[in-house]
């Protein structure tokens, strides 16, 4: 029997652990709703024996931080950045306000957010050697594979960036990475269909300029219509921070190695690129257009009930009511088909949602529609070709991850992430040469 003391003695904020194996019991404090992982470390059934882990595949219950950059009730449906419930940043704010939002914690003066906006915009521009390497992607490479090297790559044009500790120098690094985000996913898009990038407009606003970048040919100055340019910078608003998703966890885990920001981000787009998380409404067209047709859909549905298929664009780790993004999505897909012209796929999409929310197998399991069952629709109306929305939403979720990392690199409490596994292979095999073994 271990004689490792009790953890704590203190039993209103406590779990009292008994260990059957040895019938020590132990108090493990609660803070903040969780107990620490290393307190259960101190549970052992003698010294030779590894002390009690958890085993969380996918970690669906385990935290791995303190943050205070967004609030999610997936109950409730409530998403908040630093407080501020995510309809009214929606309607009220625009990105680059948001984006200085989640970096900063609050939101900024009027001069403070004069001086950020003109950083930003003043570093849109990349190197002229970006420019080339990038031309010798592919012709059909995907957009997403570039912006993952591309970005990874100005760690290389920026070596001052590794000096992680100096917060000046951080500042310098975030502005740049949401500056030149859209211009890396612009030529990402333009270098697929052979045509020549277009560099930076200062004089047009964050989202403008990226529309710019994507879609100017020959004409003197770009112009896009304002409830476009409006609809796609609300996109980047929903999709700038969600807390502990993949590509943060991702973002937070290479950047705990304090490596610079940009081999960190470089990771989030990564993780972003996965059918997954990213991918998703990619898939949500894909199966609209398999319907093809409002009667096909109550077969649709059987199929997914006999599980041989998802309803893409449904459900969500977190959200266990409707996801308000994609509440505010479905709004803005109705201003975007205005200007656009409606797109036949939404009627089946409006259609097959009445169904799924209606239907006991959705109800039980809690599936609601996620902020990718209506965005694919919108960056169709866009003309994006699909490989481009995980590049929309990559831009979109920068300011969010720059936020996560900032605050890792400033806690105290972080540690180099390196979990621990529970080992299942061969031990102690003794090893015959190749020579012997193949003799
Ligand atoms: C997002 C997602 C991966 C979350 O998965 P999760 O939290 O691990 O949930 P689970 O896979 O454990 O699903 C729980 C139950 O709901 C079912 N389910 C979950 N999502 C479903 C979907 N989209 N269509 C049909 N059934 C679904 C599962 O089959 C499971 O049913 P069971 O209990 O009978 O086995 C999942 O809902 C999904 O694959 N959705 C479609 C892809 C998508 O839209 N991704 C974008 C997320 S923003």
């Amino acid at each position: 029997m271990t004689d490792a003391p009790a953890v704590t003695e203190d039993n209103t904020q406590s779990l009292t652990i008994r260990d059957n194996r040895t019938g020590s019991e132990y108090a493990v404090p609660i803070t903040d709703g969780t107990i620490k992982a290393a307190d259960l470390g101190k549970i052992r059934v003698d010294e030779e024996t590894p002390g009690l882990a958890v085993y969380d595949p996918g970690f669906v219950n385990t935290a791995s931080c303190r943050s205070a950059v967004t609030f999610i009730d997936g109950d409730k449906g409530i998403l908040e950045y630093r407080g501020y419930p995510i309809e009214q940043l929606a309607e009220k704010s625009n990105f680059l306000e948001v984006a200085y939002l989640l970096i900063h914690g609050a939101l900024p003066t009027k001069a403070e957010y004069d001086a950020w906006e003109h950083e930003i915009t003043y570093h849109t521009f990349v190197h002229e050697n970006v420019k080339s390497f990038m031309h010798g992607f592919r012709y059909d490479a995907h957009p997403m594979g570039m912006l993952m090297a591309s970005v990874g790559a100005l760690s290389t044009f920026y070596p001052d960036a590794r000096n992680i500790d100096d917060p000046a120098n951080r500042h310098m690094q975030i502005v740049r990475m949401i500056a030149k985000m859209p211009t890396l996913g612009a030529w990402s898009f333009r270098h697929a269909q052979g045509k020549p990038f277009v560099y930076p407009d200062n004089d047009l606003s964050y989202t403008e300029n990226f529309l710019s970048m994507l879609f100017k040919m020959s004409e003197k100055k770009f112009e896009a219509d304002e409830r476009l340019v409006r609809a796609l910078d609300v996109l980047f608003i929903l999709h700038a921070d969600h807390e502990q998703n993949a590509s943060t966890n991702a973002v937070r885990s290479v950047g705990s190695t304090q490596v610079d920001p940009y081999s960190a981000v470089a990771a989030g787009v990564g993780a972003l690129f996965g059918p997954l998380h990213g991918g998703a409404n990619e898939a949500v067209l894909r199966m609209l257009r398999r319907i093809g047709k409002k009667e096909n859909i109550p077969s649709f549905i059987d199929g997914v009930k006999n599980g041989n298929e998802r309803l893409m664009g449904f459900g969500h780790r977190v959200y266990k009511n409707y996801d308000p993004r994609a509440k505010i999505i479905k709004k803005s897909a109705e201003d975007v088909f205005e200007v656009t012209g409606t797109n036949p796929l939404l009627d089946i999409a409006l259609e097959l949602e009445k169904i799924a929310l209606e239907d006991e197998y959705f109800v039980q399991r809690k599936l609601y529609p996620n902020v990718d069952f209506y965005s694919g629709l919108i960056y169709e109306a866009f003309q994006f070709p699909p490989e481009m929305f995980t590049v929309l939403f990559a831009i979109g979720r920068t300011p969010g991850w720059l936020a996560q990392w900032l605050e890792l690199v400033q806690d105290k409490e972080q540690k180099i992430a390196r979990p621990k596994q529970i080992y299942t292979g061969e031990r102690r095999l003794d090893f015959t040469a190749a020579s012997e073994r193949w003799a």
